[in-house]
Formats: C-alpha cells, sequence, structure tokens
C-alpha cells in the first residue's frame, strides 16, 4: 500500500492516531529499507494532522542526535545529549511533553512559528536508543496524554517490526 488515506474530517485526534497507525501497519514495510519506512512515517504524520508543522526523527550515533527524515522547514543538523528537548527526552529515556516551547529551559528552537513540542525517544530491543521522535505545533499545548501514548505505539511498532 503506498497510500494515506485519511478523511477531512476527522472528529478526534484519537481518530486520527486510529487511522494512522492502521495504515501504517501496511505502509511500512519490514523488509524495505529503514531510511525509507521512516520518511514515510514522518509525511504520514504530517499528512494526518493538521497541527502539525514539523515532524521528523533525530537519531543517535552512540554521542549526538543527528536530523534524520523530517517534513517542515530546515532544522538543526546535531543535537548534543541533553540539550534542547530532543537531547533530554534522549538522555532520560522519557517522552516530554512541553506546552509551551518559551517556557522550556534550554529549548532550541529551529523554527519560530513552533508553540508546542512532543518527544519520544525510541529505544531498540536491546536497550539501546535509536534516536527520538519530535512533533511541533504551531499552537500553545498542542499534545496531550492521547499523542503521548499513540505516539509511543508508533515507536514500538518501529521497533518491534522496522527498524533493524
Ligand atoms: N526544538 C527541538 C529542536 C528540534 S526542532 O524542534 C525541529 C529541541 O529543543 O530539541
Amino acid at each position: 500500500m503506498e497510500e494515506l488515506v485519511i478523511p477531512k474530517n476527522i472528529s478526534s485526534d484519537e481518530e486520527g492516531y486510529k487511522l494512522l497507525l492502521k495504515q501504517l501497519r501496511s505502509l511500512l514495510v519490514k523488509e524495505e529499507p529503514e531510511l525509507s519506512n521512516l520518511a514515510n512515517l514522518t509525511a504520514a504524520v504530517k499528512q494526518t494532522f493538521k497541527k502539525i508543522i514539523w515532524v521528523g526523527f533525530y537519531l543517535f550515533d552512540g554521542e549526538k542526535l543527528y536530523v534524520g527524515p523530517f517534513q517542515g522547514k530546515v532544522a538543526c543538523s546535531i543535537i548534543k545529549m541533553n540539550e534542547g528537548v530532543c537531547g533530554k527526552a534522549a538522555s532520560t529515556r522519557e517522552t516530554i511533553i512541553v506546552p509551551d516551547v518559551n517556557k522550556f529551559e534550554g529549548h532550541i528552537a529551529c523554527d519560530e512559528d513552533s508553540k508546542s513540542e512532543i518527544v519520544v525517544p525510541i529505544i531498540k530491543k536491546d536497550d539501546s536508543l535509536f534516536g527520538v521522535l519530535d512533533l511541533d505545533s504551531a499552537e500553545y499545548d498542542s499534545f496531550n496524554d492521547t499523542d503521548k501514548k499513540n505516539l509511543e505505539e508508533i515507536c514500538n511498532f518501529l521497533v518491534d517490526g522496522i527498524i533493524h
């Protein structure tokens, strides 16, 4: 399957995630290149949710994070561990929801339109850090437990079947 079908009149984020997850399970294929799967995932997330202005991966090279496949404006290439929201989520291995980026000490502003953010760490089966999935919105307070739960499920799906 190479087409994502998301109706224009989705009633809620929960419904959007349900449709998204169902289709990701056929859109992403383990036998295909990892990079292609990650790239398509970012496009699928951006297509599903109007609130997202930036979605992408920062990947861990054993020392620092570097930008991977994404959709949105040009972003910083390198983020050190423990720096910014991404570096913090990668270091603590905990999902971070930032309702107002101006109030997060050390937030790295890649897109000045970004007002709120969520970052989900991706931990491989051998317990090593793969990277993080980062989503940005142009509105304050855009992310909540629904996003956290569903994005963590998406990352678990990646770890279970897509990431090598
Ligand atoms: N805001 C992030 C940097 C990445 S951009 O949002 C794409 C951070 O503070 O880590």
